[in-house]
């Protein structure tokens, strides 16, 4: 297993944007930071109940800022590892309007060190990096400990929304999926699609519609789709304490 799911992996603080992401300490947490809120996101951070989403590699934080604004009833984490363009972008969202998100400066390997048992109604995890040479592969973020560590932190019936430009990296998550979904029976494949933007157009940012993944495109998105790059997407359910474990693999 990677070392950085490991409870004695210890963090470096040797990067100079590491402190100066202190000037936003309303919003931003570092590594340890939002470890210390694991369990108590909720009542210690955000100080009201609501449901919790996290946005893994939340990149610019546009989809962040999005979502935050069609849905201010919400709380949400959005993580990201980059300390440089973390910066840039705290100073972009010390200016928004909406204040229900924190920015986290963190690795999402972190999330079950991050959040506790059933303390998530859902995660994005959208154009997640690739490392597209076979001998860079374990870099992956999407890796069994990983869909172990979302089963873990997600409610009953919490979800996982995914995007990707990468036809490799698809039959990667496929093939874990495969595993997850069908031996293990943690999750549904409630949706999946290779083209997702075949026929459909972008409307409102909106969870409740079917399938939400096509009412939103993020910023790495609109440059992939510019491209003609089809984008390949999946919704995941957990199956966690439901009372009949769907039928497997569903399709829509
Ligand atoms: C291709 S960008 C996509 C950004 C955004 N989700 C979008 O769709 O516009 C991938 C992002 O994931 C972040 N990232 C990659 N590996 C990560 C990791 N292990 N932990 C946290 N963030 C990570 C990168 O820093 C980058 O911002």
């Amino acid at each position: 297993m990677d070392h950085t799911y490991k409870a004695d992996f210890v963090y470096k603080h040797d990067n100079p944007y590491h402190d100066r992401l202190g000037e936003f300490q309303d919003f931003v947490l570092r590594d340890t930071q939002g470890e210390a809120f694991r369990g108590k996101w909720n009542t210690d951070f955000f100080k009201r109940e609501a449901s919790l989403y996290l946005e893994i590699g939340t990149g610019y934080g546009d989809f962040m800022m999005e979502f935050c604004h069609h849905h201010p009833h919400v709380n949400f984490v959005g993580l990201d590892y980059r300390f440089k363009r973390g910066y840039q972008v705290a100073k972009k969202l010390s200016r928004s309007e909406v204040q229900n998100f924190c920015y986290l400066r963190a690795r999402g390997e972190r999330i079950a060190h991050t959040f506790a048992e059933n303390e998530l109604d859902g995660i994005f995890f959208f154009f997640s990096d690739p490392w597209p040479k076979k001998r860079h592969h374990k870099r992956r973020l999407f890796q069994a400990e990983f869909l172990n560590s979302a089963f873990t932190i997600l409610k009953p019936g919490g979800k996982v929304y995914i995007k990707t430009d990468h036809d490799g990296y698809a039959e990667w998550m496929e093939e874990l999926l495969q595993n997850h979904v069908q031996d293990q029976g943690q999750f549904t494949l409630e949706f999946q699609t290779k083209n997702l933007w075949e026929n459909v157009q972008p409307s409102v940012c909106n969870i409740a519609s079917v399938p939400f993944l096509s009412t939103f495109q993020t910023k790495f998105e609109k440059i992939f789709v510019s491209q003609g790059t089809k984008i390949k997407a999946y919704v995941l359910t957990s199956t966690k304490n439901l009372t009949s474990v769907p039928g497997r693999g569903q399709v829509q």
